[in-house]
């Protein structure tokens, strides 16, 4: 058996291959731009680094064309690495905007020094003062609001009201999350903190690990189809994900959504957004992308792209997203995200919400075999804890017993493919 999982585990290590950026649409060029001005057009060219790529982003550039006549060259790739890219390009980066996911990226990419202030009226007038950097250094163009999921069958959603009921020892066993090492969790967790102060996150931290219904792992996506599936009650996720399935009744009509903290201080919303570098060799073009994508036209674009909500009022919402309901959201600054960011990993590592070893072993087991299976681990502190040599598959159980239960310690945890 161990030399099996061995095997796996090296098969697993090989397929994690280093992720290369995509390097899409045109090459860019850091020449500076020739301003062309025709018909009052401002005219040149503009250097977009981002990690979005979706359908509506050639459509959204192309408007930006037209109306400019700026020309646009875009490089896609991951966020952090992006970051990266333009730190070490430095002072000969041709980069001119970077449009990433998340506060807590922009806040790194902050921290980086990469971004140059946008002092700019229709910005400021535009989009709310919580959802740009304090100084103007980035600038929030989408919302995503981060929710609890319930699976419709089994909770009765009058049930569950705040992310603070997470941690109710009446959720025990139903509770489904992602990793601490997403900046997703990490993002909320820090705007806890800012909000109600560390010692409060921590106690919250560990009632929603008590509950949790499996260790922390997969992503939202994989954590709404556990919802569906029964494996758990509820989940932590961002709304968008869900409406990706609303062609497939089978998650769609299943999962429902609660904003949470309606009567307080509201629902946890974090942003894609974009600033203009300190490098960028053509700023007036910058200045001018970063204006349209404010714009009701761009907006509608930018954020229904993703399925997300627009941060300018009057833009109209896509129909999935509007079926979710209207929410009160938190308005605290989304830049104390990143501020907070290393004290929320810290809380979240100590307090249990980890994605272990143990945790990536067994979704590879997962997906290798058909069978139902099952680690033999304890929890402790926490913690889902297991050693190589106590991990075995010591079930093949039908469907219909997929579940999990705690016996004396020992935590059976069984899983589908
Ligand atoms: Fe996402």
């Amino acid at each position: 058996m161990n030399n099996h999982i061995n095997k796996l585990s090296r098969r697993f290590f090989l397929t994690i291959s280093t992720a290369a950026l995509i390097v899409a649409c045109n090459s860019v060029s850091n020449e500076q731009s020739t301003t062309q001005n025709t018909e009052g057009q401002i005219g040149g060219q503009v250097n977009i680094y981002s990690s979005r790529h979706y359908n509506t982003d050639d459509q959204l550039y192309e408007g930006f064309t037209e109306q400019t006549g700026i020309k646009v060259n875009l490089i896609e790739g991951k966020d952090d690495e992006l970051i990266e890219r333009i730190k070490s390009e430095g002072a000969n980066s041709p980069a001119d905007i970077l449009i990433t996911v998340d506060a807590g990226r922009l806040w790194r990419a902050e921290q980086a020094g990469i971004f140059a202030p946008v002092e700019s009226a229709i910005l400021t007038e535009k989009i709310p003062s919580h959802l740009r950097h304090p100084e103007n250094l980035w600038f929030g163009y989408s919302k995503r609001a981060r929710v609890i999921m319930y699976n419709k069958d089994k909770v009765n959603p009058a049930e569950i009201a705040t992310y603070e009921d997470l941690a109710d020892p009446k959720w025990k066993g139903k509770v489904l999350v992602r990793s601490s090492s997403n900046i997703y969790n990490q993002s909320l967790v820090a705007g806890m903190i800012e909000e109600k102060g560390e010692e409060a996150t921590v106690e919250w931290i560990e009632g929603l690990v008590a509950n949790l219904a499996r260790p922390p792992q997969s992503n939202d996506t994989g954590n709404i189809e556990a919802v569906a599936a029964g494996i758990g009650d509820l989940a932590i996720a961002n709304t968008y994900y869900l409406a990706r399935y609303e062609e497939n009744p089978e998650v769609f009509d299943k999962v429902g959504v609660i904003f949470p903290n309606q009567e307080n201080r509201g629902s946890h919303v974090n942003i894609s957004g974009a600033g203009m570098l300190a490098n960028a060799p053509n700023r007036e073009q910058a200045i001018a992308l970063l204006e349209y994508l404010a714009n009701v036209e761009a907006q509608e674009f930018f954020a229904l792209g993703n399925n997300e909500y627009p941060v300018v009022e009057g833009t109209p919402l896509n129909p999935v997203v509007e079926s979710f309901g209207n929410f009160k959201e938190d308005t605290t600054n989304v830049s104390s995200y990143g501020k907070n960011n290393a004290d929320a990993v810290k809380i979240m590592d100590r307090s249990g919400w980890k994605y272990s070893h143990h945790s990536k072993l067994y979704e590879k087991f997962s997906r290798f075999s058909s069978f139902y299976k099952c680690f033999v681990g304890r929890w402790y502190g926490g913690n889902f804890v297991t050693s190589r040599s106590q991990i075995s598959f010591v079930h093949c159980l039908p469907a219909s017993r997929a579940s999990n239960c705690c016996r004396e310690n020992i935590f059976y945890w069984y899983s589908t493919t």
